[in-house]
């Protein structure tokens, strides 16, 4: 008896600690707000225009930082990516300077940019961009949007499972670029010289990338509105699509799978009730 008391016990000491944790967690985590996304559910999709002005930002302004390595100048013309055509592509490709090489004198050079060429990186390699800014390294974007996640928490990630929540990633995003606000600062918390406060940032909250859209920092021909907020879901969305180019194929699969095995569990069900037809049970 006296065992299944202790049994009793240590259960409801672990089914104590797991009810808690999120209450101490909560703390120490930056909070995320979900966001509304275009290609968030099962008939997610990339909103063409949103793309396209995102990958405006990230040209004029990410793009002086952070590299896109694994981004080929012709994804920007492939299907379920931002809508450019091959011209356009092919255009914007020609903008860009590569260093190719070497030539038949052993020299490495200069060329304007093909489809084919990966966006040229920024800074050389990770020590010249650590140097550049005071040695904090900004990430490579190709994979950070799906890289980048704020821990949920129970009992939260539970029914993430559910409702098929994947969007942590441009959330986070957005949060860290609207997540500046310096006279917010809480007692307490000193920002080092260099760095900058953000409450969002999940190593944080001293980042050292100083806050980088403002207000109409980037023209859009189209009228969507000029304002920080627009430009980080803008910015974020592009990252999203270079983290997972093939979303929109992905998704639409799914959805014929999820069709077929429906049909099929119902044809097999027919199937088991004609061939028992005249079994007695
Ligand atoms: C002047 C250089 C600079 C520019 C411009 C810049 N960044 Fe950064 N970024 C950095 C640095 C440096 C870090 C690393 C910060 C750290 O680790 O403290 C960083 C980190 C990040 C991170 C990762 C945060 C994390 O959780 O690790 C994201 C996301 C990001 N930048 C997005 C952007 C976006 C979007 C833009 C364009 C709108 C942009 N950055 C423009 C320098 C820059």
């Amino acid at each position: 008896m006296s065992t299944m008391i202790k049994m009793v016990r240590s259960f409801a000491a672990v089914a104590a600690v797991a009810i808690a944790t999120p209450v101490f967690a909560a703390g120490d985590a930056p909070h995320i707000e979900r966001q509304q996304w275009s290609f968030s559910g099962p008939f997610g999709f990339y909103d063409r225009g949103q793309l396209q002005r995102g990958f405006k930002i990230y040209r004029e302004v990410c793009s002086s930082c952070h590299s896109l390595k694994q981004v080929a100048f012709r994804n920007l013309a492939s299907d379920g990516g931002p809508g450019f055509t091959e011209e356009q592509a092919k255009q914007i490709a020609s903008e860009y300077t590569v260093i190719d090489g070497p030539n038949d004198d052993g020299d490495m050079y200069e060329r304007p940019g093909i489809l084919a060429d990966k966006f040229p990186s920024p800074f050389p390699n990770e020590e010249a961009a650590r140097a550049s800014n005071g040695g904090a390294y900004p990430p490579d974007f190709s994979l950070l949007a799906k890289a980048r996640a704020a821990h949920r928490g129970f009992p939260w990630f539970v029914f993430d499972a559910f409702t098929q929540y994947q969007e942590q990633g441009p959330d986070y995003i957005y949060a860290l670029l609207t997540g500046y606000e310096e006279e917010e600062v809480p007692d307490g918390v000193t920002i080092p010289e260099g760095k900058y406060f953000n409450h969002s940032f999940l190593a944080g909250p001293a980042i050292g990338m100083a806050p980088p859209l403002s207000e109409e920092l980037v023209e859009y021909t189209d009228g969507t509105p000029m304002t920080v907020e627009q430009y980080a879901h803008d910015v974020a969305a592009f990252m999203m699509w270079a983290a997972e180019p093939h979303l929109e194929e992905r998704k639409k699969i799914g959805f014929r799978v999820m069709i077929f095995l429906i049909v099929f569990a119902g044809m097999l069900y027919f199937t088991k009730k004609k061939l028992w037809r005249n079994v007695e049970h």
